[in-house]
């Protein structure tokens, strides 16, 4: 029988901020990932790391046959989501996903934010030195696109995750002044 007390509650993929900056309560987490995926800086940021005029680069996925995306999985209660979508809201959607805990082995269904290509803040694929003088200049109200970059590249590296993209785009913005 259904335990009517117990809340009712989803797994929550996160494999940018959500991965360092966990400003909602979570009943779990968990070091995941998901397959197929690649995490990359191809969504504008007009409300965190960016201005409308002038948006910053955040993350978002694409599909890649065999890819791993690595990070984070919150099970949450799911009127977390009222605060989640709001921080999500300049154009990601939640998505279904099947995410691999990393401790266990084990599946389980749950969302992702995704920012799809078309929407309105969508950059898109940019060569990374140009996108790094891009993250360099760019500053929002959540602080500057340089910061997100950093504590996403240090938050993988302590999660031991590999992920080039990240990892060679923090190199070439550390070494802009
Ligand atoms: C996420 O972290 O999972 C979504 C993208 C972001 O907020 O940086």
């Amino acid at each position: 029988m259904k335990d009517c007390t117990a809340p009712e509650a989803t797994w929550v993929f996160g494999y940018g901020s959500l991965i360092y900056k966990v400003d909602f309560p979570f009943l779990q987490r968990e070091v995941a990932s998901i397959d197929g995926w690649q995490r990359r800086f191809w969504q504008g940021s007009h409300d965190h790391r960016g201005t409308p005029d002038s948006p910053g680069r955040v993350v978002t996925l694409t599909p890649a046959r065999g890819a791993l995306c690595q990070g984070v999985a919150y099970r949450v209660e799911n009127s977390v989501f009222a605060h989640l979508d709001h921080r999500e809201k300049n154009g990601y959607q939640r998505a279904p996903v099947s995410i691999t805990l990393a401790a266990s082995g084990a599946t389980v269904e749950g969302v992702v934010y995704y920012a799809a290509p078309g929407n309105p803040a969508f950059l898109g694929e940019a060569p990374l030195p140009d996108m790094a003088r891009h993250i360099a200049a760019s500053a929002g109200p959540s602080g500057s696109n340089r910061d997100y970059l950093n504590q996403l590249a240090r938050a993988l590296q302590g999660l031991g995750a590999r992920d080039e993209h990240v990892f060679e785009l923090n190199r070439l913005v550390d070494a802009i002044e």
